[in-house]
């Protein structure tokens, strides 16, 4: 090979971190080979124990100076170290084309045990923030404009179940991984006479692929599993643009904790969200990702590419980025802390035009005419640079004869958001259940046989 192509070619260094899961597909394929007699039962346990001692040599070692192409050359070349001759039968039947798609499989199906852990965290975190601020009425915003108030809790499951849901979509992208593709050969299948159910069950795999061209090429379930990713950073720059916004000073909602705020190199007194801001800021890759692998599949004549070489910098990128930011995150929401005198300060009357409204309502009156009526009060009060209880009352009966002198004194924040009973409204039953569900769905952990 060219010297300018080598280092082209080569993909040890990024395919290095599959060496385990090679070696346990390699050992699987080493016992078929003997089961189906087609090499001598001896000679398979000799490569399962000398793959053994490979896995031994490059757990010590690591992959330092290692020229090898890729992993699958390693693990080959380190058996013939160990066994010799006999080494040369371990391929037989296989194609480094199904290998290291199965390598990668099992690779990503492990991986989604980690990071549902890691996202669960994340998800008892904002569990734990709702618990502790269920009694805590804070300014709920549309357009970042105060809307109507709401319970801090709520705010705080409001992220909750969008993550779920990411959970949930990483979960059916764990359970496409589990088709073995491996007895696929390059593209047309094994000539040899192996029990692709029997390697299954050995591999823990669910199914089967059922068409050998295809299962060398199919890389759906990584795209899945990238776009997975892509929601979590999108739904967490979200999250994190909140916790920006709310303990930033204009704000004051929060604090977080001083082990998540970093300072500045010159303005002593700075407290930057940094652990939102990078978070945000990964978000980027995360989605950038998606895009880098269809690309990479886009056009892809039939069977196996080399271009397919690539996807793996994508998926180990994806998931270490969010191993990176989810223990932070964690960590962030364990530590924040609501600052409740500043919230009532920002808290506004007119967070409470619309119960006016409909106050209205419940006398009979159509919305509409009650949304036109508040809607000149709150211009009248503005106008007078009053909150609607320090008007007179007249300006009240004027703006609908309707109001009586009762209205002010039920105009609460409280009685707002209690007023939301009914299920994933505000009101202090619909939160605690609202709590409860979230708790009972954090709860189911990842089944690994993948029925989730
Ligand atoms: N390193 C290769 C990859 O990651 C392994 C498969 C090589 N197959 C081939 N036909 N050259 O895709």
């Amino acid at each position: 090979m060219a010297d300018e192509m080598v280092p082209l070619n080569d993909s040890l260094s990024v395919d290095f971190r599959l060496w385990e899961h090679d070696i346990r597909g390699s050992q699987a394929w080493a016992r078929e080979l003997g089961r189906a007699a087609v090499i001598p039962q001896k000679e398979a346990e000799t490569l399962v124990s000398g793959l053994d001692a490979v896995a031994e040599r490059l757990a010590a070692d690591g992959v330092g100076g290692h020229t090898d192409e890729d992993i699958h050359s390693l693990v080959e070349r380190l058996l013939h170290d160990e066994i010799g001759e006999v080494a040369g039968k371990l391929h037989t039947g296989r194609s480094r084309n199904d290998q290291v798609v199965t390598d990668l499989r099992l690779w990503g199906m492990e991986a989604a045990r980690v990071l549902d852990d890691a996202l669960s965290a994340v998800l008892g975190g904002l569990v734990s923030l709702a618990g502790r601020s269920v009694d805590l009425i804070m300014p709920g915003y549309t357009h970042l404009q105060q809307a109507q108030p709401v319970r801090a809790a709520h705010w705080a499951l409001s992220h909750f179940w969008p993550l779920m849901r990411d959970r949930d979509r990483l979960r059916q992208a764990r359970a496409r991984a589990s088709s073995l593709p491996l007895g696929s050969g390059a593209l047309a299948g094994c000539p040899f006479p192996i029990d692709r159910d029997r390697l299954r069950d050995d591999l823990g795999f669910d199914r089967l692929s059922e068409n050998s061209m295809d299962a060398v090429s199919d890389r759906d379930w990584m795209v899945d599993y990238v776009f997975a990713a892509g929601m979590i950073g999108t739904r967490l720059s979200r999250l994190c643009e909140d916790l920006v916004i709310f303990s930033s000073r204009e704000f004051g909602y929060l604090r977080l904790g001083d082990g998540f705020s970093t300072g500045s190199s010159l303005m002593p007194q700075k407290r930057n969200p940094d652990v939102a801001e990078l978070t945000r800021g990964k978000a980027g890759r995360l989605i950038g990702n998606i895009t880098a692998l269809l690309t990479v599949i886009k056009g892809l004549p039939t069977g196996y590419n080399r271009d397919l070489q690539d996807d793996k910098s994508i998926l180990f990128d994806s998931v270490d980025t969010l191993l990176l930011i989810l223990p932070a995150l964690t960590g962030t929401l364990a530590e924040v802390k609501f600052q409740p005198e500043n919230i009532a300060a920002q808290l506004d009357w007119q967070l409470l035009a619309t119960d006016l409204a409909d106050y209205l309502v419940k006398k009979g009156v159509p919305f509409r005419k009650a949304h036109d009526a508040v809607a000149h009060l709150v211009l009248a009060a503005e106008r007078e640079g009053k909150a609607v209880h320090e008007l007179p009352e007249d300006a009240l009966r004027e703006a609908h004869p309707e109001f009586s002198p009762d209205v002010v004194a039920g105009l609460t924040w409280e009685a707002s958001v209690e007023a939301r009973a009914s299920v994933g409204g505000t009101a202090r039953s619909a939160i605690e259940t609202q709590l409860a569900t979230a708790q009972a769905a954090l709860a189911g952990r990842l089944d690994l046989n993948g029925d989730d």
